[in-house]
This record gives C-alpha cells, sequence and structure tokens, in this order.
C-alpha cells in the first residue's frame, strides 16, 4: 500500500514537471510572434523622375527599424539638368533654410560640407540611375526630406514618419 502511494506521488509530480516544461516553451513562441509584427528591417524605393518630383510624398517607418532606401530615377535627363537626391533633415531643421545653404554647396552635389543637419541621404543622381542607403529609423517623430539640387525642393520634399 505504502508503496502504490509513493508511485502516484511520483507520477503526480513528473505530470507538474512536463506541464511547466511545456509552459516555459510557450512564452518564447510568443515573442516571436510580437517581433513579426514589427519586423526589424523595411526597405523603400522612392522614385524621381524628369518632371522634378518624387513618387512618394510620404515614408512611414517604425522606431529603431533598420531601413533601406532606394533612390531611383527613372528619367532620362543627367544630373547637371534634373539632379536628384534624398537628404533626410533631423528634427527642428527649417527646410527652406537648409536648401538655401544647400544650394550653394555645388562642389560637394549640394549637401553642404560638416553639415549637422542631416540625418542621412543619398548622392546625387541623373536619369536611368540610382542609390541605396541603410539606416537606423531615429526616434519617433515626422521628419522633413527633400531633394537639394537647386530649385527642386518646393516640389521635391515629403515627411518621414518614424512611428
Ligand atoms: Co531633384
Amino acid at each position: 500500500m505504502k508503496r502504490l502511494v509513493i508511485i502516484i506521488m511520483t507520477a503526480a509530480a513528473l505530470a507538474n514537471c512536463g506541464n511547466k516544461k511545456k509552459n516555459e516553451k510557450k512564452q518564447p513562441e510568443k515573442k516571436q510572434v510580437e517581433q513579426k509584427q514589427v519586423p526589424k528591417e523595411i526597405s523603400i524605393v522612392l522614385e524621381s523622375d524628369d518632371n522634378m518630383q518624387y513618387n512618394k510624398k510620404e515614408l512611414k517607418v517604425k522606431e529603431g527599424q533598420k531601413v533601406t532606401l532606394t533612390l531611383k530615377h527613372i528619367g532620362k535627363m543627367e544630373k547637371n539638368v534634373m539632379g536628384h537626391n534624398f537628404v533626410l533633415l533631423k528634427l527642428n531643421v527649417k527646410l527652406s533654410a537648409f536648401a538655401e545653404k544647400a544650394v550653394l554647396a555645388v562642389e560637394t552635389d549640394y549637401i553642404p560640407a560638416g553639415t549637422s543637419d542631416i540625418i542621412v541621404h543619398t548622392k546625387l543622381i541623373g536619369g536611368g540611375e540610382s542609390d541605396t542607403i541603410t539606416f537606423d529609423a531615429p526616434k519617433k517623430g515626422t521628419y522633413d526630406f527633400l531633394c537639394t539640387f537647386p530649385g527642386h525642393y518646393a516640389m521635391m520634399k515629403g515627411k518621414f514618419i518614424v512611428e
């Protein structure tokens, strides 16, 4: 009789142990699902053309995401006539004031040398070209982006929104 009790208790203990293990296993699975909801990386393709336009006025990413952004120039005009870039400004940098400074930076493709106003930028490209940059999304907020080629920012600008 004593032996039977011990066997039952042991069985109960084993069953408990098994349940615990199952519970432990479930937790990591949950975490993985949460991570899938916010992908670690995001790819964006932004087109520009011979009509001095981007094809998007708003780009959205999530805080902390690794962003791969490709700027394409789908036009035919050369970069000294219809050059385009993508320049992402830090928060609180005034777009028009920055653009006026950038126009003067002819020798550095309209990126002011040593500027601290920019988070990231592509190179200046002409028709048929593209440039890809990778960067970490900055903190939540709404940032301005623009093309700094002379006279373009009035048409070529938009919002880069980090959620
Ligand atoms: Co442009």
